[in-house]
C-alpha cells in the first residue's frame, strides 16, 4: 500500500465556517483534559481549525462515577458510545480509553461510518495499524495517533510529515517515562529496585497494571510505532524483542557508575544492512548501557527523549513530557485540529506507508554489545581459559575489569560490537564453565 490516496474516497470538504462534530470516548486523565482544554480555548482552535469544534458527548462506562466534573456539568455524559459514534452530526472520534479490544470495535465502528479518529492507544495501534489503515483509507477518513508515542513531544508528525523526504537509519530513545522514573531514582540513590518501585508506585508514577511499563510492553509498542513510520514498513509489537527492567539490581547500576555509565530502557529502530546490502529492520527494547557523557544519560525523572537519524538530516533529538493528562492532551488536541481542519477543508493527513515492506531481522543477527558481569575462580590461567571462549565465538574485547574477592574473582567485561546470537552463545559457553562461578548480569550497550 503507497501514502496515494484513492480518488473515490477523496474527501471534498464541509466548507470553510462548518462546525466539526466531536466524539470523546473516554474520561480519565487525558480525556477530561482534552474537554477541558476544548472548551476553554474553543475561539483559538475554531480559528485554528477554520470551523468551531463542539464536543458532542464523552463516552464513559459508569456515568454516576463522573458527577460534578467539567463533562457532566455540560450534559455530554452518556455510557452509550455506539450510539454517540454512529451520530450523523459526529465528525470526529477520539479514543482516550485505553485497553485494545473494546477500543479497537469502537475505533473500527467509527473510521467505517466515515469519522475521522484521533487516537492515545499505542497498544491499539501497534497491534492492529494494518486493519485500522485499511478501514480509514476505505473510507476516505483520517486516522491520528501522535499521543501514543511519547505523549507531548512531537515525533509522530515529523517522521509522517517533516523526515518525509529524508532516509531514516535510526529511531533511538527513552519512550517509558515510568521506568526511566525508577532507573533514574536508582542511579541517583542506589537503592534497589523493589525500593524504587514502591516509591514510585507512592507518588503515582506506577499504573494499576505496572507490567506494561516495567516489563517493557509499552515501550515495545511505542517502538514498533516508531519503526513502522521510519521505515515504511508494517511493524507490529510481536515483531519487537522486549526485556524489562525489573532484574535490574543496585549492583548492575553501581558497576555501570564505576565504568562510566548509566542505565536506561532503550527502544531502538535500525535499518540493518548486510555484507550483499540488503536491507532488514530491527525494533528492539532492553535496558542498555548508555555513556553517563551521552545526551540520553541526563535525561531523567519521568522525561522521554528521541533520537532519529537520518541521510540528510544527520541527528535529531526530541525531548520532553512523555506521559500525563495535559501533555498527552496536548497532543490529543493537535491532532484534533488537524483532523478537523481536513473536515473543513477537505484532504488528508498522510495514511500508512508501508511500501518498503522490508523484513524484519532475525533478532540473532542483531549487532549489539554486551557488559558481562561474573564471579570466576581466581586462580592461574582463569583469564586465559575465559578469552579463548570469546575468541571461538569471534567476540573482540574492548575492556576487562577484575575486582578481587574474598573468595573469588569479579571479571567485568565491555565486548566489541557483534551478532546477538554469538555473544548469547558466548555467555551460554561461559556459564557452563567450571571456571566460572555465576554471570550476574548481562547488559547490552549503545551510544558511544
Ligand atoms: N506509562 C507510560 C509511561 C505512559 O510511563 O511512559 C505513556 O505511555
Amino acid at each position: 500500500m503507497t501514502e496515494q490516496q484513492n480518488p473515490s474516497t477523496f474527501n471534498p470538504g464541509k466548507g470553510a465556517g462548518s462546525a466539526v462534530g466531536v466524539a470523546i470516548l473516554g474520561y480519565g486523565t487525558v480525556g477530561s483534559q482534552v474537554l477541558r482544554l476544548m472548551l476553554e480555548n474553543a475561539d483559538e482552535f475554531a480559528h485554528r481549525a477554520g470551523g468551531p469544534l463542539e464536543v458532542r458527548g464523552v463516552a464513559v462506562s459508569n456515568v454516576e462515577k463522573h458527577n460534578g466534573t467539567l463533562a457532566d456539568e455540560k450534559g455530554l455524559l452518556t455510557n452509550d458510545a455506539r450510539s454517540l459514534i454512529s451520530r450523523d452530526d459526529v465528525d470526529l472520534v477520539v479514543e482516550v480509553i485505553g485497553g485494545i479490544d473494546y477500543p479497537r470495535e469502537l475505533v473500527l465502528a467509527a473510521l467505517r461510518s466515515g469519522k475521522s479518529v484521533v487516537t492515545a492507544n499505542k497498544a491499539l495501534v501497534a497491534a492492529h495499524s494494518a486493519e485500522l489503515a485499511e478501514a480509514a483509507d476505505a473510507a476516505g477518513v483520517d486516522l491520528y495517533f501522535e499521543a501514543a508515542v511519547a505523549a507531548a513531544i512531537p515525533v509522530v508528525g515529523p517522521l509522517r510529515r517533516s523526515l518525509a523526504g529524508d532516509r531514516i537509519t535510526k529511531v533511538a530513545g527513552i519512550v517509558n517515562g515510568t521506568t526511566n522514573f525508577i532507573l533514574d531514582a536508582m542511579d541517583s540513590t542506589g537503592a534497589n529496585y523493589e525500593d524504587v518501585f514502591a516509591e514510585a508506585d507512592r507518588l503515582g508514577y506506577v499504573e494499576a497494571d505496572p507490567s506494561a511499563d516495567v516489563e517493557g510492553h509499552d515501550a515495545a509498542s511505542k517502538a514498533a510505532i516508531l519503526a513502522s513510520l521510519a521505515f515504511h514498513t508494517r511493524v507490529t509489537a510481536d515483531d519487537v524483542y522486549c526485556e524489562g527492567i525489573t532484574k535490574i539490581s543496585a549492583a548492575d547500576i553501581d558497576v555501570a557508575k564505576s565504568a562510566g555509565y548509566t542505565i536506561k530502557l532503550l527502544a531502538i529502530c535500525e535499518r540493518l544492512v548486510d555484507d550483499s546490502g540488503n536491507e532488514s529492520v530491527s525494533a528492539r527494547v532492553h535496558p542498555t548501557l548508555v555513556p553517563r557523557s551521552h545526551p540520553l544519560a541526563s535525561v531523567n525523572k519521568s522525561f522521554n527523549a528521541i533520537f532519529v537519524e537520518a541521510e540528510a538530516a544527520g541527528r535529531l533529538m526530541f525531548y520532553g513530557n512523555g506521559a500525563g493528562g495535559n501533555p498527552t492532551a496536548s497532543a490529543v488536541l493537535g491532532d484534533i485540529v488537524g483532523a478537523s481542519r481536513n473536515k473543513v477543508f477537505g484532504g488528508r493527513a498522510p495514511g500508512e506507508s508501508t511500501y518498503a515492506n522490508l523484513p524484519i531481522a532475525d533478532f540473532g543477527d542483531v549487532p549489539t554489545r554486551y557488559h558481562i558481569d561474573m564471579n570466576v575462580e581466581d586462580r592461574v590461567g582463569v583469564l586465559a581459559e575465559l578469552t579463548q571462549i570469546f575468541a571461538a565465538h569471534g567476540i573482540s574485547l574492548r575492556t576487562v575489569r577484575q575486582e578481587e574477592q574474598e573468595q573469588s574473582a569479579r571479571l567485568l567485561v565491555i565486548t566489541h560490537t557483534a551478532r546477538e546470537a554469538d555473544l548469547s552463545a558466548t555467555v551460554a559457553a561461559l556459564a557452563e564453565t567450571d571456571a566460572v562461578l555465576n554471570v550476574n548480569s548481562v547488559i547490552r550497550l549503545a551510544g558511544e
